[in-house]
């Protein structure tokens, strides 16, 4: 068969792995209390790409021996996984007073702030529920790392707001626990359950944690670039929040004099227009996105962990997504 064929059959079973997941993440969270039935089936809205699922599904597939395969307990991590996200989801549009995600009101916006905090307390609760299923210890004690990574990120973001010295190297750490070792932990947890040796889970570990850095840089220039319609969620939160991302880091290390003071005149006065247009005329917005680049590039050259061909050809077309979206 050639590699063409093989991919598709892959896609396929992937498709149908992601149909598994959604099932057992709708049979977790349906309750018999209408109150929080309604609030859960809110919440699943915001199960858009499901590039969690996706990755652990198919690090799976690409690790396993014989024929690209996953097994039931792939299906319940991936809807743990994806449960996380979404809990992280919900809490952050508290921190961050957004409005709107995937085109929808959200919860904070709909419901207030204290129903939110206790629905991504709910989700969070549900998510290590469901994950203790597998019976395997060794993936809960994984996932409590990952989700205090997944807080401390947030954390530090909150102790550096408004902090106009805030440097690259501890924006990239913010950026790797918030967002990244989640996402580095579904390619390791994926592998793993495929039976993958320690260092093959590693390299995929570190191919998810790559793609994710990326995705979150990316993620931060459409918060400064994009427009609500095509992103499908608030923008402009992070100025509005005081948290410097990479383009204006990148500025700020490089301008001096007038085009630097411009710079900080337009933070200072959250103007979010004026930014935009100071960060793509000067460049940094591209350098921003050449960095994501790079990462991606890395982490492709990784890939080769992946010994099933066929799962290598759909992640690698995967990492390009990560830097070149509009949403
Ligand atoms: C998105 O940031 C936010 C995250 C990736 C992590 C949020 C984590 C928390 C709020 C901690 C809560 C943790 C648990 C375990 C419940 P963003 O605002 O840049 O992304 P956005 O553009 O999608 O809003
Ligand atoms: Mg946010």
């Amino acid at each position: 068969m050639t590699l063409a064929a093989d991919t598709n059959i892959v896609t396929e079973q992937l498709a149908d792995g992601l149909e598994r997941v959604e099932r057992a993440f709708e049979a977790q969270l349906s309750s018999t209390f209408p109150a929080v039935d309604t609030l859960c089936r809110h919440a699943e809205r915001y199960r858009g790409k499901m590039l969690r699922p996706t990755l652990l599904l198919l690090s799976g597939m690409g690790t396993s021996t014989g024929v690209p395969a996953f097994t039931e307990k792939h299906v319940i991590a991936a809807a743990t996984v994806e449960m996380i996200h979404m809990a992280t989801l919900v809490h952050d549009d508290v921190l961050d007073e957004a409005s709107m995600r995937r085109g929808g009101a959200t919860v904070n916006f709909l419901r207030g702030n204290e129903t939110a905090v206790i629905l991504g307390d709910y989700l969070i609760s549900n998510a290590f529920h469901l994950c203790s299923r597998v019976g395997d210890p060794a993936l809960n004690l994984r996932l409590g790392e990952v989700t205090n990574a997944l807080c401390e990120g947030e954390l530090v973001q909150l102790s550096r707001r408004h902090d106009l010295a805030l440097d690259r190297a501890t924006y990239l750490e913010i950026v790797r626990r918030k967002t990244a070792v989640l996402v580095g932990a579904c390619c390791e947890i994926g592998a793993k359950l495929s039976g993958a040796s320690p260092s093959v889970t590693s390299a995929c570990y570190s191919i998810g944690e790559k793609l994710g850095i990326a995705f979150q840089i990316q993620d931060d220039l459409l918060d400064l670039t994009g427009n609500e319609e095509t992103v499908g969620k608030s923008i402009g939160r992070d100025l509005e929040k005081g948290k410097l991302t990479l383009p204006t880091i990148l500025s700020l290390e490089r301008e001096s004099g007038a085009a630097r003071v411009a710079v900080l005149r337009a933070i200072e006065a959250r103007d979010g227009d004026s930014l935009k247009a100071l960060l793509l005329s000067s460049g940094a917005v591209e350098s921003a996105r050449d960095f994501a680049r790079d990462i991606v590039q890395k982490a492709r050259l990784e890939l080769t962990s992946l010994h099933q061909p066929q799962v290598r050809a759909i992640f690698d077309s995967l990492a390009d997504q990560v830097v070149d979206r509009a949403r």
